[in-house]
């Protein structure tokens, strides 16, 4: 018997027909790699809850910046653990602070690669949150003071622009911090320097083992007060707008797994960049399953990263970026 309809198998019995129908194609081009800078010489320490990433040294992060360049991933994003923290975070702003210095090794020995530095206070206070922290005069409560905060990021985002800094990464979740670090790079002379914008992070359980990973976990209280409550959606579009208008040039939706819908909406709604960052958590429960072998992390891991494409990010922030490269360039069947 014949069925003389349109059967979607007749494109689907051999991997060309696959490859010339495929509607979203996952590339090396998407990715960005996060690592973990920390003092010292010769150190590449192993992330106990993130197995295969490390803290590195800047004597081994500038050997590791050969491997990403070899595999050819356009960009890395830095994390600092630094040397001392205060209340007040100086080492994020400090003219020799970690990532300064590391932005400078890495310039030194690769023009190329595009240096993307994280901006934000948690790594670097000694209370672990993101910003200044004073008593709520209402509340009675010690939170991080929105504008305070802001002073201390624009100043750490100009000085990893004048340590040669390719692009900034806000990811403090404060009001209004696009616009000050915009108007502060102009004045500068960064005007050339593009934000990336963490516009929709949430207050997520999967950044877990990032905090351990940075240090950086809050020593008191949680982070709610400043991230997104993964209740909404409509505040979500109202964060990137804002963080549109006041001059963001990527704007990141992050987690990203659980929130493909946010990244589907926030393509929909405007014809921007977007980022989705494939966060620690959600590479720790991937990595433990698949050293357990109750999945095969390769296709697991490349399947998702296609996921978070189709969803609609044109970049990708993900742990994965080396495997995931390496993965790619072999033949699928
Ligand atoms: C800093 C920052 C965090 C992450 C990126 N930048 C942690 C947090 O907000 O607690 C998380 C990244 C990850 O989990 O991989 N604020």
């Amino acid at each position: 018997m014949k069925f003389p309809f349109y059967r979607p198998r007749r494109l689907r019995k051999n991997r060309q027909f696959r490859r010339m129908v495929r509607e979203t194609t996952l590339s090396v081009d998407d990715f960005i790699l996060p690592l973990f800078v920390c003092p010292g010489k010769g150190v590449k320490k192993e992330i106990s809850s993130m197995p295969g990433i490390y803290q590195l040294s800047i004597d081994m992060l500038v050997e590791e910046i050969k491997e990403i360049d070899k595999l050819n991933i356009p960009g890395v994003i830095l994390f600092g653990i630094p040397e001392s923290k205060d209340e007040i975070g100086s080492t994020a702003y400090a003219d020799d602070g970690i990532i300064q210095e590391a932005i400078r090794a890495i310039k030194s020995e690769n023009k190329d690669i595009m240096v993307i530095t994280d901006v934000c206070m948690c790594e670097y206070t000694s209370h672990g949150h993101c910003g200044y922290i004073k008593k709520d005069p209402v509340t009675g409560r010690f939170d991080v003071d929105n504008d305070e905060t802001l002073k201390l990021l624009v100043k750490e985002a100009i000085s990893h622009a004048k340590a040669g800094a390719d692009m900034v990464a806000p990811s403090d979740m404060m009001d209004g911090r696009i616009a000050c670090i915009r108007k502060a790079l102009d004045e500068n002379g960064f005007e050339n320097i593009p934000i990336m914008a963490y516009s929709a992070k949430y207050s997520s359980g999967f950044y877990g083992p990032f905090r351990d990973a940075a240090e950086s976990p809050p020593a008191f209280g949680n982070r709610k007060t400043y991230q997104m409550d993964p209740c909404n959606t409509n505040e979500a579009i109202r964060e990137v707008e804002m963080d549109i208008e006041e001059g963001a040039d990527i704007v990141m939706v992050k987690p990203a797994l659980p929130y493909l819908d946010i990244i589907q909406r926030v393509k929909d709604q405007f014809n921007y960049p977007i980022a989705a960052y494939n966060v620690s958590g959600e590479y720790s429960m991937i990595k433990a399953a698949a050293q357990n072998g109750w999945l095969s992390e390769k296709d697991t891991v490349l399947e998702l990263l296609t996921c978070i494409k189709r969803a609609g990010a044109d970049i990708i922030l993900t742990y994965w970026a080396k495997d995931a490269a390496k993965w790619l360039s072999e033949q699928e069947d």
